[in-house]
């Protein structure tokens, strides 16, 4: 495809001397309004090489920079030159790109050759798995694919939060009330039951918590009867887990969870130890981060037993070690900022360098319309539950607007599970938000359904229209404002999935598609597309094909389907 801004800054370095290409890149602009031109370029900075004032500086570029084949007009407003894109052009290399791409237009190879792993979900064992993880799990795994779909070698690790005194608890509260067939009947909510009791009755019974601190120290050291029943819990719980995982379509390349790194951490210890970085307090073991204006990061408790930030370190070291990453991104709520700013700065100290790829990507808190979330309270609400409602509606719906749609169930999966994840990713990460059943399975306004719904509507223009993508197509048919608006958007869409990666965000792939599909009904609803002429029917249908697909692979990297009939 041709990249417009590149032919700018070619022209601008012709006539340019005193300025190199990135400078001249990241002084061009994107004017308010396509009335003034795709780009603008501002010529303060050629004052004294051009010893003339700016307008007049503009005025000769814009000059000489006339009669040029990718622009249609190039002007000078005041002390800009602004760049009007050849409406046709933009047009020919869309569709040209579009085709050659295919199912593949976005994608690029910058990443080739290099590691990015990204941990995401990292639910805890024993727990339910509710609502509250949605956010993790919908923005790691979409984060996950956008970096794949870049050529980076994309590794997706679940740290499994399967390590730590709970589980001394839960040995305990199972060997004192436990009953196998009851808890693998309903693992998760039998667990926290057991949990919760064990909680309880510590309040009175202080030696309870010795008790479960004896059964972690058990675990660590490898006591089989404990290490069979830990298993055992993981196990189950990980089968609960993972239909939320098949429900969604997520899949990992490794659930490495806490545990993975119990005997990893000694040489963490050590080294932390030979760099003179512990301080002992009180016979625990902690690194001193007050020079860094933080509390400090502690490693190792009065009894010997590690720490959830030690487990952290550790694994941080063996992602190194054995996958040589270029980043290692963590998706963890923002409640977590100071645990991983601490570590971060820990190994920081320890004299790795590679600290600095250990992003933390936080993300703000979900909360229902009736309130928020709490395990203590009581009042969680299951992801899988959450899931199946939203399938059931959208099945309800569907039964109403469409009774004859085939594989009806099959779609409201994907129409029911791609609304809520689509709501998920639908705002910048770090903001707040309320999780709203009417907002997320309305067919109308900026939601999961209307962009599906605007995809199967192209997709059955297409099948009506018979579109055959071999097809010449005359571009000068696309050039209405209403059409060049939508060829815009697709052509900005490469782009935008660079912007997703580079900021970690990929609700601007959310809102892109959004607009694909706005632009595209506005289209619809103003022009006929399957019109007797048959070379505006092929223009119109050749529009109708790239919306189709930029939409497809755009939820397609969100981690949602788009069925072609809905
Ligand atoms: N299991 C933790 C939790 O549920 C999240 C783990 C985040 N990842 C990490 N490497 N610390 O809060």
């Amino acid at each position: 495809m041709i990249n417009f801004k590149e032919k700018v800054i070619e022209l601008i370095e012709k006539e340019v001397d005193s300025l190199s290409h990135d400078e001249i890149s990241s002084l061009i602009e994107i004017p308010p309004s396509y009335d003034m031109g795709d780009y603008a370029f501002p010529v303060f900075r050629l004052s004294k090489a051009f010893r003339k004032a700016p307008n007049l500086i503009a005025e000769e570029l814009a000059t000489k920079f006339a009669n040029n084949e990718n622009f249609e007009k190039i002007v000078n407003n005041g002390p800009y030159v602004n760049f009007f894109i050849n409406k046709s052009k933009l047009v020919e290399t869309v569709i040209d790109g579009v085709i050659s791409e295919g199912g593949n237009y976005g994608s690029s190879k910058i990443g080739e050759g290099k590691t990015v792993i990204v941990e995401f979900s990292s639910p805890n064992i024993a727990k339910p798995f509710h609502i509250g993880h949605i956010r993790t799990t919908v923005i790691g795994n979409a984060l996950y694919k956008i970096y794949k779909y870049l050529g980076f070698n994309t590794i997706a690790i679940n740290h499994l939060g399967d390590y730590g005194t709970q589980f001394g608890m839960l040995i305990s509260a199972y060997k004192k009330w436990g009953d196998r067939e009851v808890i693998e009947a309903d693992p998760i909510n039998e667990l926290l039951k057991l949990y919760v009791r064990f909680n309880a009755e510590a309040e009175e019974k202080v030696e309870l918590r010795d008790e479960a601190r004896y059964w972690f120290k058990e675990l660590e050291n490898g006591n089989k009867e404990a290490y069979e029943l830990w298993e055992w819990i993981r196990e189950i719980s990980l089968q609960e887990f993972d239909k939320v995982y098949k429900m969604l379509n997520i899949e990992f390349d490794s659930f490495a969870g806490e545990s993975f790194y119990s005997d990893k951490m000694p040489r963490v210890i050590d080294e932390l130890n030979e760099k003179g970085l512990m301080k002992e307090s009180d016979g625990a073991y902690l690194v001193d981060l007050e020079e860094y204006g933080m509390p400090p990061a502690l490693i190792q408790k009065r009894d010997g037993s590690t720490l959830y930030t030690t487990r952290d370190i550790a694994a941080a070291f063996y992602r190194k070690e054995n996958y040589d990453f270029y980043k290692n991104i963590y998706v963890v709520g923002s409640q977590q900022n100071l645990h991983f700013k601490q570590w971060f700065k820990v190994i920081e100290l320890m004299g790795h360098d590679w600290a600095k790829d250990c992003i933390h990507i936080p993300f703000g808190m979900v909360s229902l319309e009736d309130g928020t979330l709490s395990t203590r309270k009581g009042r969680v609400v299951s992801l899988e539950d959450v899931l199946n409602k939203a399938v059931e509606t959208t099945l309800t719906i569907m039964e109403e607007r469409n009774p004859d749609l085939e594989n009806k169930e099959e779609v409201a999966k994907q129409v029911g599970i791609g609304a809520v994840v689509f709501q998920e990713l639908f705002n910048q990460r770090i903001k707040d938000y309320v999780f709203s059943w009417d907002r997320t399975l309305s067919f109308d306004g900026e939601t999961g359904p209307y962009v599906q719904y605007t995809h199967a509507r192209a997709n059955s223009l297409l099948e009506r229209g018979n579109f055959n993508l071999e097809d010449k197509v005359n571009y000068d048919l696309l050039l209405s404002e209403d059409e060049i608006n939508v060829v815009r958007m697709v052509y900005d869409f490469p782009n935008i999935v660079l912007d997703a990666m580079e900021k970690n965000e990929p609700f601007f792939i959310t809102r892109q598609v959004v607009e694909i599909a706005k632009g595209f009904n506005k289209f619809y609803n103003s022009s006929q597309i399957i019109v007797d002429d048959e070379e505006t029917k092929k223009a119109r249908l050749m529009l109708t094909y790239i919306v189709k697909n930029t939409i497809k692979i755009g939820l397609g990297l969100l981690g949602i389907e788009a069925p072609n009939k809905m």
